[in-house]
C-alpha cells in the first residue's frame, strides 16, 4: 500500500503541472482579417487537395524547424491547380502555440474553399497562400488596422505608444527574421515581417503599418495588419519578459 498523503501529493503536483500548462499555452487564435482571392477554382477538389497537402508540409516544417521564427513556405507547384503558401508565428509563439493557431487559421480559410487564394491574420500568426508565386509585395489592400475597444487613459500613454512603435519599425527589419518586441512605460508592442521578403519591403511594410495603428493610440491596445508585416501594442503583456529588447541599443544617443 501506498501511503495516502502521498497520493495526495502525487494529484495536486499533477493539478499544478497541468494548471501551468494551461496558463503558459497561448496560441493567440484572436482573429483579425481573413480575406481571399477573387479568382474561382476551376478545379475546387484538386485545388483543395493540393491545399490540404501544402498545409501538411507547412506544419510538418513547423515540426522540426530550429529557427529562432517559426516560419514554412510550401508548394505544390506540379499540377494544373498550383498552390503556394507560406505561414509565420509571431516570435514569441512556442512550436505548440504556432502549430495551434496555423491549424485555427487553416480551417477559417476554408471560407475561400471557392477561390484559389487566402489570407488569415491572427494575433499569433499568419497564414497565406496562392495560385501563383508569393511575391514581394510591400502592402495589399487589406493594409488596416484593429483597435481594442477599451480606453487607456494614462496620461501619456499614446505618446509612449507612439515612441516604442517608431523604435520597433525601425529596428524589426534589422533584425535577424525581422522581429522584434519592446515595453517602454506600460506599453507592450511587437512588430514583425514575413521571413521571405526583402529588407526595403519589410521598412516600406513596416512604415504603413505604423501610419495605420496610430489610428488605435486611445485604445488600450491595437494592432497593424497587412499580409506582409504586423504590429501590436497593448498595456498588457502579452510576450514573456524574455523576448523583450532594448530598443536604445540600436539608436545613436540624442534620436
Ligand atoms: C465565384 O463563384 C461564386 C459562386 O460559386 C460566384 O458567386 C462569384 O461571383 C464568383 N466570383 C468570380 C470572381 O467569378
Ligand atoms: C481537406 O482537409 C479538410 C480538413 O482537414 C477536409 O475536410 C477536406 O475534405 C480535405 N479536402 C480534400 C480535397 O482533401
Ligand atoms: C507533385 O509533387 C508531389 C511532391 O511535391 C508528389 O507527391 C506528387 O506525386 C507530384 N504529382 C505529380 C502529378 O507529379
Ligand atoms: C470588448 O471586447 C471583448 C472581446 O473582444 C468583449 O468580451 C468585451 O465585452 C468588450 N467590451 C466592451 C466594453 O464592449
Ligand atoms: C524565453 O524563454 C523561453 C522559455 O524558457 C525559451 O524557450 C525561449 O527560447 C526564450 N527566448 C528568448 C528570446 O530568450
Amino acid at each position: 500500500m501506498y501511503p495516502r498523503f502521498s497520493e495526495n501529493l502525487l494529484i495536486s503536483l499533477l493539478i499544478i503541472v497541468h494548471l501551468t500548462i494551461t496558463i503558459v499555452a497561448d496560441p493567440q487564435i484572436n482573429l483579425l482579417s481573413v480575406g481571399c482571392s477573387n479568382h474561382n477554382s476551376t478545379n475546387p477538389s484538386l485545388f483543395l487537395a493540393n491545399l490540404n497537402a501544402t498545409i501538411y508540409d507547412l506544419k510538418s516544417q513547423i515540426y522540426t524547424s530550429d529557427g529562432r521564427i517559426l516560419f514554412a513556405t510550401a508548394e505544390r507547384s506540379n499540377s494544373s491547380m498550383p498552390v503556394f503558401a507560406l505561414a509565420f508565428c509571431r516570435g514569441y509563439l512556442s512550436r505548440q502555440d504556432c502549430i495551434t493557431c496555423l491549424t485555427s487559421a487553416a480551417s477559417r480559410a476554408r471560407i475561400c474553399s471557392s477561390e484559389t487564394g487566402g489570407l488569415v491574420i491572427d494575433d499569433g500568426c499568419t497564414m497565406r497562400y496562392e495560385s501563383a508565386p508569393l511575391l514581394d509585395q510591400s502592402t495589399l489592400p487589406v493594409n488596416n488596422f484593429v483597435c481594442g475597444n477599451e480606453t487607456d487613459d494614462t496620461a501619456g500613454f499614446d505618446d509612449s505608444a507612439r515612441e516604442l512603435l517608431r523604435g520597433l519599425s525601425l529596428v524589426a527589419p534589422r533584425m535577424t527574421g525581422y522581429f522584434a518586441a519592446a515595453a517602454y512605460a506600460g506599453v507592450y508592442a511587437v512588430a514583425q515581417c514575413s521571413p521571405i521578403v526583402s529588407q526595403p519591403v519589410c521598412s516600406v511594410c513596416l512604415q504603413v503599418a505604423y501610419a495605420n495603428i496610430k489610428g488605435c493610440f486611445s485604445a488600450s491596445d491595437g494592432r497593424a495588419v497587412d499580409a506582409v508585416c504586423f504590429m501590436r501594442y497593448s498595456n498588457e503583456a502579452f510576450f514573456p519578459a524574455n523576448y523583450t529588447m532594448n530598443l536604445a541599443a540600436y539608436f545613436p544617443p540624442g534620436i
